[in-house]
């Protein structure tokens, strides 16, 4: 990941969920009821899954996000740390934790409902609070889980300390201007490509959103790997082919592993993207699709590297 043993520090402003998850033989018709094949219950959001992501890809990592004031909220707070991740940045709102609930089918596809609860209390105020956190990291990483004037607060801070802002646009929705101007990097899936850039075409939609100021779009397209697109041009990297249990969280593990590789221990950051890269990110992804949950998934260094080496032998 590094040139040296010292750590990288990455911020995540985003949302913490407690995530119910069914296991089906396939998704229910409108009206219909279903019997599921298994459940599990587990932290999620994808703020929080991405700051575990790249704490256990080795980062020091400080989630500033809002937890209800319930049993479930003090869970979530203890599963950060239990996960290493500075969890000082936590806002206890009166309203109740997020919870999201989530339907898996046979080919480990997933459809998600998110409530906020508590996410919907993060302020701009109170990520200005933490603006020392965000102004001394090496990669600011957002999401789209919170409200959206919290996490353009949280860019703006970035920018101004010349920190790189990385935004996952999930889940995908109209965004202002400025917010584009503030990415280093923007990382949507194909369909939140699509209501982003409003166009059809990957390259031609990637294309779009440099166009709005963005220094690098990340595309990431499932079974099919990933494309990156800056201003010198456009790769793409291939996926690794595995047997996917669940997607849910696969695009966290992605994010946060990017975010790991854009960030140097010195506190420098590069803002080219290489192809070796997105591999990396891809293994974190794949290897989150065979396991079921959000958190539970979400692989670590030492997985993401045996998985690559047996893969490449
Ligand atoms: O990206 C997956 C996450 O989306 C889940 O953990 C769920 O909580 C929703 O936020």
């Amino acid at each position: 990941m590094n040139s040296n043993d010292s750590k990288i520090t990455i911020t995540v402003v985003g949302s913490l969920n407690y995530d119910l998850v069914c296991v089906l033989d396939r998704l229910p018709a409108l009206g219909e009821t279903l019997t599921a094949r298994s459940h599990v219950a587990a932290f999620g959001g994808k703020g929080a899954n991405q700051a575990v992501a790249a704490a256990r890809l080795g980062a020091e990592v400080r989630m500033i996000g809002a937890v209800g004031s319930d049993p479930t909220g003090q869970a979530m707070r203890r599963n950060l740390e239990e996960n290493g991740v500075d969890a000082t940045g936590l806002l206890v709102a009166a309203d109740p934790s997020g919870t999201a609930m989530i339907n898996i089918d046979a080919n480990g596809d997933n459809t998600i409902i998110v409530y906020p609860g508590a996410n919907a209390a993060l302020t701009p105020d109170w990520v200005a609070a933490n603006g020392d956190a965000i102004r001394s990291s090496s990669c600011l990483m957002l999401q789209l889980e919170t409200p959206l004037d919290s996490v353009l607060a949280a860019a703006r801070i970035a920018r101004g300390a010349g920190v790189p802002v990385l935004l996952n646009p999930a889940p995908a929705r109209p965004l202002p201007d400025e917010l584009f101007r503030l990415c280093d990097v923007v990382t949507p899936n194909e369909t939140e490509l699509r209501l982003l850039s409003g166009v059809e075409g990957v390259e031609e939609g990637a294309r779009i959103l440099l166009g709005k100021g963005v220094g690098a779009v990340v595309v990431t397209l499932g079974g099919k790997g990933s494309l990156c697109m800056d201003e010198r041009g456009s790769f793409a990297v291939p996926s690794y082919e595995v047997r996917a249990m669940d997607a849910t969280a696969a695009g966290d593990s992605f994010n946060g592993a990017l975010a790991t590789r854009l960030s140097d221990a010195d506190g420098a950051h590069r803002s080219r993207i290489s192809a070796d890269d997105l591999a990396f990110c891809n293994a974190a992804g794949a290897l989150a699709a065979t396991r079921l949950g959000a958190q539970p998934s979400i692989p670590t260094l030492a997985e993401v590297n045996d998985f690559i080496a047996r893969r490449t032998a």
